[in-house]
């Protein structure tokens, strides 16, 4: 599994029996995820950009790893059972697929971990959905944010929608093309939190350009 991998090449790293059990049951949940958008690859490409993060930003002892991977791995239970074809639909999950997640996480984790680690997980994972209005607390939620966003235009997501281009109305395909411009835009990149993720996304909305004229 992604979470021991990255636990053994971070043992100082330490999480609890309990925590441990909980990534596992929910990269499972990733795993048997019917949207391939947001399934346990998704989560395994956010660990191994949270390495990355970590070589770059080596103060980390204000992060709580058992929040921070708890996060990580739950945030989107909710969105891996869903699929949006419509932009209806679309925008309801963006909207709603926090406090959906939270739902899930809440069910597994209560009466199993601290209530001070619930919290702090559900508020990581309510504020990775798109349209925030305030700013970000925590420095757990900060990281799953950056980090989600980053993977939002990984090249193994894009495939399979330029693929079913064709299979899309023309509505779909003009809110879609709105929908990337406005994430991949100057604006959005100033959103992220940290400068590691805006240098590795500046470079990536490059290739996003690109692509969009094929579609
Ligand atoms: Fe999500
Ligand atoms: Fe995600």
């Amino acid at each position: 599994m992604y979470i021991d991998k990255f636990l053994k090449n971070h043992p100082k790293i330490k999480i609890s029996k309990k925590t441990l059990m909980l990534c596992r049951v929910g990269e499972q949940k990733m795993a048997d995820s019917i949207d391939q958008l947001h399934d346990n690859h998704h989560i395994g490409r956010l660990l191994s950009n949270l390495e990355s993060f970590l070589k770059d930003n080596r103060n980390h002892k204000k992060i709580n790893f058992e929040i921070l991977l708890l996060s990580i791995i739950w945030h989107d239970t909710w969105k891996a059972k869903k699929q949006s074809l419509n932009p209806f639909k679309l925008l309801f999950h963006q909207i709603y697929e926090g406090f959906g997640s939270v739902i899930i996480f809440s069910k597994h984790s209560v009466g199993l971990l601290p209530k001070s680690i619930i919290v702090e997980v559900n508020y990581a994972i309510r504020k990775h959905a798109q349209f925030q209005f305030f700013p970000l607390n925590s420095i757990e939620a900060k990281i799953l944010k950056d980090l989600d966003d980053l993977d939002l235009f990984h090249v193994r997501r894009l495939r399979p929608l330029i693929k079913k281009r064709n299979q899309v109305n023309y509505f779909t395909k003009i809110f879609g093309k709105y929908y990337i411009n406005k994430l991949s835009s100057k604006k959005s990149l100033n959103n992220l939190q940290f400068s590691w993720t805006k240098k590795k996304t500046n470079k990536i909305n490059k290739i996003v350009k690109k692509l969009l004229k094929t579609i």
